[in-house]
């Protein structure tokens, strides 16, 4: 492609994805398909790739991360990041508005948000365009974490239509509720320790040095302030309805997430709903944060050495309750590592009846100083599981027994073992120790993984007390008989159990190589694994180097890796399930024909025998490629019912064939 036409593609590319992430993220009401986008997104690297001299530090093709900083610079704050003073009655709140009084002459209007609990962040734009990221830090200084700010997929690089050419944007960095669980859930699978408390994780990940590991875990931002010398704006309001015209996600007023009042009554109604329905949001929240609207107002209030005396944070109490830790339990994951947890009396918390605490390692124990029977204080506050924040000693007994941590495994007595470095404790005799050896089978038939149909952990339990499986390569060996033979097990439903199994051959080697439950190697590494060596005997025999060659694979997964490869057990299973016929290198895509070989097409419109992504993948099995837009460079626009008439126009005037289903059809039979 002329250099030109590159640029001018690329530029093209930027703003229709820039929309589209728009349309997605913010508005939540995407008008493409995700494969759609996908396709524009790869057409927009793939021209990058080529032309580097026109890749833009602001390019959406940085959404999906890869930059990595190794030291985060220090920026000074053009304005002070400042905190608020914080109440926790309603008292305080009316006594805030009456100070207010006496300091203005005009009446006064509030603004009333939600207290995000997230990382404060503020976003530099000049001339419309993204400048920086950086965080609170002292309140002087903080962190540039620009490179990771930009996967946030809601944060804009470019504005639309603003008039304000210099200014910053603030407003919180979080963890959605859902994502955060998602990423626990995978941690999980992969043996890693689950993340606590949303707030602290999403500073953590910000805080990361590869921009795609922000990329992947889904953080979210809402902005509720904007900074400048030269505002179009008067009141805080009409600043955060203006900053959702210039494209920012900011807090919804159809949801209650803001609200305008010029009473303390509606200040107070505003309270209660949210202390009521907080949870019910899709993030966490710790409070109401009351604002002053009038600029001219708040700048005759002024500040205090800390916070600005025109707003205020409403701060919820952290539902508590106290009851009895009645035992403390130790339960064995898949990947042998011991949670404690504790069981208490059980007892009524944030409206559901709490009677497990997580009691997440021995440090945690140590640092309670818990005694059986204890009277501990239980939390439910940033945490999705309630937690033990202290203990009520004066309650406790002479005579109670303190907690000491188990030394040998719950499950099979063996000797438990800490790493260096780590906080959890860990039992080493995976071979034998029970919901290890179970788990593993577990993980191998999970949905993700081989997807075995028919068999659930009741399934797999009878088949190890009968001592029928041991290792997952067992599976392959059942018989009718053997599984006919189970407790409440039919002639149907073992049958069923069998073809599962027999079907799971088919699985491809991506998500084997994930069943086989390798330590850190969770979905998408072990796709990156299979991509890279193509078949097991490659990845057993890759050296340390070949590993960390690989895309996203670090120090920490390659030793796993090399490690798992070296136990002769997990040998001989991979020996066994290559025998049984599972699949232990990757199918290459095999083409249906060459008719469309260098041919490109652009689909557009609605088909009648087929919807856009099967005719799409159509184009691609007989060896042609779809592109997103309409160029000189397009061999056909396949054009359905309701296409465009903007891009008819363009395809006749470029003189491209405009090609109906059934021609296509014709194409390529
Ligand atoms: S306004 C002068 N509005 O709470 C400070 N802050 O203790 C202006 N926060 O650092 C901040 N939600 O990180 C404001 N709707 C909201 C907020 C909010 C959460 C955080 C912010 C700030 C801290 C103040």
């Amino acid at each position: 492609m002329d250099p030109n036409k590159a640029k001018a593609r690329i530029e093209a590319l930027s703003a229709e994805l820039n929309h589209h992430n728009h349309l997605y993220y913010v508005e939540s009401e995407p008008v493409i398909s995700d494969l759609e986008f996908d396709t524009l997104l790869r057409e927009l690297q793939d021209l990058e790739a080529q032309f580097p001299e026109f890749v833009s530090p602001l390019s959406p093709t940085k959404r999906v991360g890869g930059d990595i900083t190794k030291k985060f610079a220090t920026i000074v704050h053009r304005y002070p990041m400042l905190s608020l003073s914080n109440s926790y009655s309603e008292e305080e709140i009316v006594e805030w508005a009456e100070r207010l009084k006496k300091g203005v002459s005009e009446p006064l209007e509030y603004v009333c948000e939600l207290k995000y609990d997230g990382v404060a962040i503020g976003i530099s734009y000049r001339n419309g365009q993204f400048v920086h990221a950086v965080t609170r830090g002292d309140g002087t200084r903080g962190e540039e974490v620009s490179n990771n700010v930009k996967t946030i997929r809601s944060v804009p690089l470019s504005l639309k239509g603003t008039t304000a050419d210099d200014f910053e944007i603030r407003g919180e960095i979080f963890f959605p509720k859902k994502a955060f669980e998602a990423m626990n859930r995978q941690r999980e699978e992969i043996g890693e320790p689950v993340f606590a408390n949303p707030r602290n994780s999403a500073s953590g990940t910000l805080k990361s040095q590869d921009s795609r590991v922000v990329a992947e875990r889904g953080l979210d931002c809402i902005l509720y302030g904007v900074y400048g010398d030269d505002l179009p704006f008067e009141t805080h309001w009409d600043s955060v309805m203006t900053a959702k015209e210039w494209g920012f996600k900011t807090p919804s007023i159809e949801q209650r997430y803001i609200a305008k009042t010029d009473s303390v009554e509606g200040i107070m109604e505003f309270i209660h709903y949210w202390d009521k329905e907080r949870y019910n949001l899709p993030f966490e929240i710790d409070g109401i944060v009351i604002k002053v609207n009038s600029y001219s107002q708040q700048q005759d209030l002024g500040f205090t050495a800390k916070s600005p005396r025109w707003a205020i944070a409403y701060k919820f109490k952290a539902e508590r309750v106290e009851t009895k830790l009645e035992t403390v339990t130790y339960q064995v994951g898949r990947t042998g590592a011991i949670t404690p947890v504790a069981n208490l009396t059980p007892v009524l918390l944030g409206g559901t009846v709490v009677k497990r605490a997580s009691l997440h390692n021995a440090d945690q124990i140590e640092k309670l100083d818990l005694h059986l029977g204890d009277a501990v204080y239980v939390e439910k506050g940033g945490e999705i599981i309630p937690k033990i924040v202290g203990v009520n000693v004066e309650k406790r007994t002479p005579d109670a027994q303190k907690i000491h941590y188990i030394e040998l495994c719950p499950e099979c007595q063996s000797e438990l073992h800490r790493r260096e470095g780590e906080a959890q404790h860990y039992c080493l005799n995976d071979q034998v120790c029970p919901p290890q050896v179970k788990g593993r089978i577990e993980h191998f038939i999970s949905r993700k993984a081989m997807n075995i149909d028919g068999i659930g952990a009741e399934t797999i339990n009878a088949l190890y007390q009968k001592d029928l499986v041991r290792t997952v390569a067992d599976l392959y060996d059942l018989t009718f008989d053997e599984v006919v033979n189970l407790e409440r097990m039919a002639d149907k439903s073992a049958n069923n159990v069998l073809k599962g199994i027999a079907d799971s051959k088919s699985v491809p080697f991506e998500r084997v190589l994930f069943a086989l439950g390798i330590r850190f190697v969770g979905e998408t590494v072990a796709k990156k694994l299979a991509q890279a060596f193509k078949n097991i005997d490659a990845m057993i025999t890759a050296s340390y180097d070949e590993l960390v060659a690989v895309e996203e694979i670090g120090e920490k997964i390659a030793i796993a890796v090399q490690q798992y490869f070296t136990d002769e057990r997990a040998l001989k299973t991979i020996q066994r399930l290559k025998a049984a016929g599972l699949q232990f290198e990757i199918e290459e895509a095999t083409l249906d024909s060459n008719l469309l070989e260098g041919k490109t097409f652009v689909v557009s419109g609605v088909f009648t025998n087929f919807s856009r992504d099967e005719i799409k993948e159509l184009i691609e099995r007989n060896g042609g490629k779809n592109v997103g837009s309409i160029s000189a460079k397009t061999s056909y626009v396949l054009a359905g019912e309701n296409m465009g008439p903007a891009k008819l126009e363009k395809a006749t005037s470029l003189g491209i064939t405009i090609l109906s289903e059934a021609d296509f059809v014709k194409m390529i039979s």
